[in-house]
């Protein structure tokens, strides 16, 4: 089981179910259903960074490698487990992928209950961040006025959200600058050989409302081969769209690449896209997370690591479960960014 670096509880549950003779996509999901429920996890589901209007749009896509099927769902909103409705669009139509209020109309048609999926802590994210746009006279409707006395973000946010903590608003002002591109994507496989997969995100923070990312694209955001291997991503979703990522990894290993080498060579396209301009480049994230059919795995990165809200540097990682407790190991990246933090 891989998954990406949010995903350790969700490669334990997932690796739980598969000791117990459970099918790889149903571990997938169960493992990914943790993500999605949580509203600590804002890139996923429940609690995930809405669009510029304040709605939380999901995509998420499944790929069941022994009977070769996938399904996937796009802009869907009100639904607190995408990957799930993925799954029966797969199994109970004869489409792949469905968007958008149809998407909606299905999962409630399959008895899915709707709900709202913004929690008060993006709420107030999307709030800083609808007040830190400006027009060209730099005002702002949703800011205070000209007659205010002033305008300070934070003691704003204070006043308006006063059961906020401290730490939380300091993310809010941090994910208004640095709008983030969060998902999780979980790959299995088990004793007999069989693989599936699942991505499954809220997508970009402040997106224009229907901006569909990658992760609900078979053979971008992820991509199975029963016959090889497979692939998912995480990160700005548009860039891994104009190379077909996860696709693009499963066919070089079906070349004969090792799992790491596969996904350099696909970042090695992305970086190609921009001319290798590091200044363009520097401006997003993008990680791929391989498998192997023979159980060999690799997660790679376009950078060597990030500052985080504090100065603090991560390095890129993702999460590991061979049947112990889960693990993170490190990436490998394509290219050094100047360090920053610690
Ligand atoms: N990779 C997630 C997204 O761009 O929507």
């Amino acid at each position: 089981m891989i998954s990406s670096a949010n995903g350790l509880k969700c490669c334990e549950v997932a690796m739980g179910i598969l000791k117990e003779g459970g099918d790889t996509l149903d571990a997938v999901i169960a493992g990914v259903n943790l993500n999605e429920e949580d509203p600590g996890d804002n890139s996923v589901g429940y609690g995930g960074l809405p669009n510029e209007r304040g709605e939380v749009e999901l995509d998420a896509s499944v790929m069941h490698g022994p009977t070769r099927r996938a399904g996937s769902v796009a802009g869907l909103k009100n639904i607190r487990y995408p990957s799930r409705v993925a799954k029966v669009v797969m199994e109970q139509t004869d489409h792949i992928m469905l968007a958008g209020q149809g998407a909606l109309d299905f999962a409630k048609a399959w008895g899915f209950p709707e709900e709202n999926l913004l929690t008060e802590k993006s709420r107030m994210a999307w709030m800083a961040w609808m007040q830190s746009r400006r027009d060209g006279n730099g005002s702002n409707a949703w800011a205070p006025g000209i007659d205010a006395p002033g305008y300070e973000p934070q003691a704003l946010l204070r006043r308006q959200f006063p059961r906020a903590t401290e730490e939380a608003i300091a993310w809010a002002l941090d994910v208004v600058k640095n709008p983030p591109t969060g998902t999780i994507n979980c790959l299995s496989l088990n004793a007999k050989g069989e693989m599936s997969g699942v991505t499954t995100t809220s997508g970009l923070a402040w997106k224009i409302p229907g901006r569909i990312g990658d992760s609900p694209i078979i053979g971008a955001g992820l991509y199975v081969d029963q016959d090889v291997g497979a692939a998912g991503s995480t990160g700005r979703g548009e860039e891994n769209i104009r190379v077909a990522g996860a696709h693009t990894i499963v066919e070089n290993l079906r070349r004969g690449m090792s799992p790491k080498e596969a996904g350099l060579d696909c970042l090695k396209r992305i970086a190609r896209n921009f001319n290798g301009d590091e200044r363009k480049l520097n401006l997003f994230d993008i990680n791929f997370y391989v498998m192997r059919k023979d159980g060999a795995y690799a997660g790679v990165a376009l950078w060597s690591g990030r500052a985080r809200r504090g100065g603090y540097w991560a390095a890129p990682q993702f999460a590991v479960n061979d049947g112990g407790a889960s693990r993170l190991e490190a990436c490998t990246w394509l290219l050094e960014r100047k360090r920053q933090g610690n």
